[in-house]
């Protein structure tokens, strides 16, 4: 790997270098003190530079923080740089969905998808958005004591349950609820513990309890679709857009495909979701100028009427509310490449195999793009100030051909989901950190107690 000394002349276009990190224990290299508290290592290399050379175990990697390296990482996804292949759990429950699938496979399967969650469609679903929060809001009064977490979590799930599968009834919803539930905790276990490395021979309790998990899914998602099928006329949820879809070919996606496609997008959005309005609540709790700035604009662009579709682009505020939190508690916390053959960033050469890490939390926390950068001021998100923001120095979604399908869908639930709710009340969190933990999404480490209160 070129570095300081090693980079050819006139390769450092930008004046890029890479520096050594440390150099950890033979063997293992870094990885105790990355299995230890990833996030706290990643602010670690940070501190060495922009292009930072470790070890992981075997793998020679390298770190990186400059946006530009960044965006460059992003957008050579699946031509210079290789995703590494996910893991059994991953395999299991979302088969050879687009998160899943790679090369030809994945274009095909991404160009079959998208057009499900293009903002036109989008639009077709926020009024399922609403009407869940105003539900969920029909439940709590003032004084009423709330585990966020649980709340959100069971929200988001309803959500994604109506808009995917169109499922109403509450019998239906909840058998899925549950296996996905059970399914999504092994892929959170996997991601972060021995099942990442463990053969997939190996049989294990969670790969048991995945198995039955998935079993469940598949019976049920069957019977939606069989349901969908015999159906007279266009439903207005995401699954029937899927069933319509053709590729260059003509060809339509075979039922184990419409399976694959609509768990992945429930495993990738619910989860991710919920978490981001836990934490949205959290900062909200303990920043109670921008409580009252959101409550303003909310008071200003809805009065009393419920928000829908057409109000997003008013919720200028609640948007950038959401902006500040994915970036101080960005759930997708970890972007990886490995390098292929003519691999560059920054206009170096990054040998073929090195594992390029780069982590949302560490860029999203650096003092030089966001000034005071533990603070929470959804402010930064304005016209002006959120302008001289680099592009890639914040990047929850991710970027470049794999960047998140899922992006509109995401905003416009969580900027609904917290007008319904913080019109009516405010959430006064107990005292006390809550802290981040980890696993395939960052999650608070424990629940999330919090009080309602009318507003
Ligand atoms: C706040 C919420 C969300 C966050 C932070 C988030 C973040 C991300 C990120 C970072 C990626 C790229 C991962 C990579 O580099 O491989 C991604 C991919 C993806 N997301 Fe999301 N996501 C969110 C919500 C959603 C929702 C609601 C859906 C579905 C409706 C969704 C569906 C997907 C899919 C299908 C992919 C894979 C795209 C591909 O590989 O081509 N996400 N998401």
């Amino acid at each position: 790997m070129s570095t300081e000394t090693g980079a050819p002349s006139g390769t450092e276009p930008r004046g890029h270098r890479i520096v050594q990190g440390p150099r950890g224990l033979p063997l293992l290299g870094s990885l105790p003190r990355f299995g230890r508290d990833p996030l706290a290592f990643f602010e670690q290399l940070r501190g060495y530079g922009d292009m930072v050379r470790w070890r992981f175990g075997r793998h020679d990697c390298l770190f990186v923080a400059d946006p530009e390296c960044i965006g460059e990482l992003l957008t050579e996804t699946e031509r210079t740089f290789d995703q590494p292949l996910l893991g059994i759990a991953f395999r299991t429950v979302m088969g050879n969905g687009v998160v899943v699938a790679r090369g030809a496979d994945w274009r095909r399967k991404r160009s079959l998808v998208q057009p499900s969650v293009r903002p036109r469609q989008v639009k077709s679903y926020a009024s399922t958005m609403t009407s869940c929060a105003v539900e969920l809001a029909g439940t709590w009064s003032a004084g009423a004591r709330v585990d966020i977490k649980r709340e959100m979590a069971a929200l988001t799930q309803k959500i994604a349950v109506r808009t995917i599968f169109g499922v109403d009834t509450p019998a239906d919803a909840e058998s899925m609820g549950r296996a996905m539930d059970i399914a999504q905790q092994e892929i959170g276990k996997e991601f972060s513990g021995l099942g990442a490395v463990l053969p997939d021979w190996v049989p294990t309790p969670g790969r048991a309890r995945i198995k039955k998990a998935a079993a469940v899914i598949d019976a049920e998602v069957g019977r939606v679709v069989a349901r969908h099928r015999d159906g007279d006329g266009e439903r207005p949820d995401l699954l029937s857009r899927l069933l319509t879809a053709v590729d260059e070919t003509g060809a339509h996606l075979s039922d184990k495909e419409i399976r694959d496609e609509t768990v992945t997008l429930y495993i990738g959005g619910h989860e991710t979701t919920s978490s981001t309005l836990v934490w949205a609540w959290y900062l909200l709790s303990r920043n109670p100028r921008a409580r009252a700035a959101l409550a303003e604009e909310l008071d200003r662009v809805l009065g009393d009427r419920e928000p829908g579709i057409e109000d997003y682009a008013q919720l200028t505020y609640a948007q950038a509310v959401v902006k500040e939190t994915l970036r101080l508690y960005p759930t997708i916390w970890l972007v990886t490449g490995i390098a292929k053959e003519g691999a560059r960033l920054g206009g170096l050469p990054v040998p073929e195999g090195t594992r390029v890490w780069s982590s949302q939390w560490a860029t999203h926390r650096d003092g030089r793009w966001f000034p005071e950068p533990e603070v929470f001021r959804p402010e930064r998100w304005d016209a002006e100030q959120g302008d001289e923001i680099p592009e890639y120095a914040w990047y929850p979604f991710g970027g470049g051909p794999r960047v998140c399908l899922g992006t509109r869908f995401a905003m416009v639930e969580a900027v609904l989901v917290l007008a319904v709710l913080a019109r009516r009340f405010e959430l006064e969190v107990d005292p006390g950190a809550v802290n981040p933990v980890p696993t395939l999404t960052l999650q608070p480490d424990r629940e999330v107690m919090a009080t309602v209160r009318a507003r």
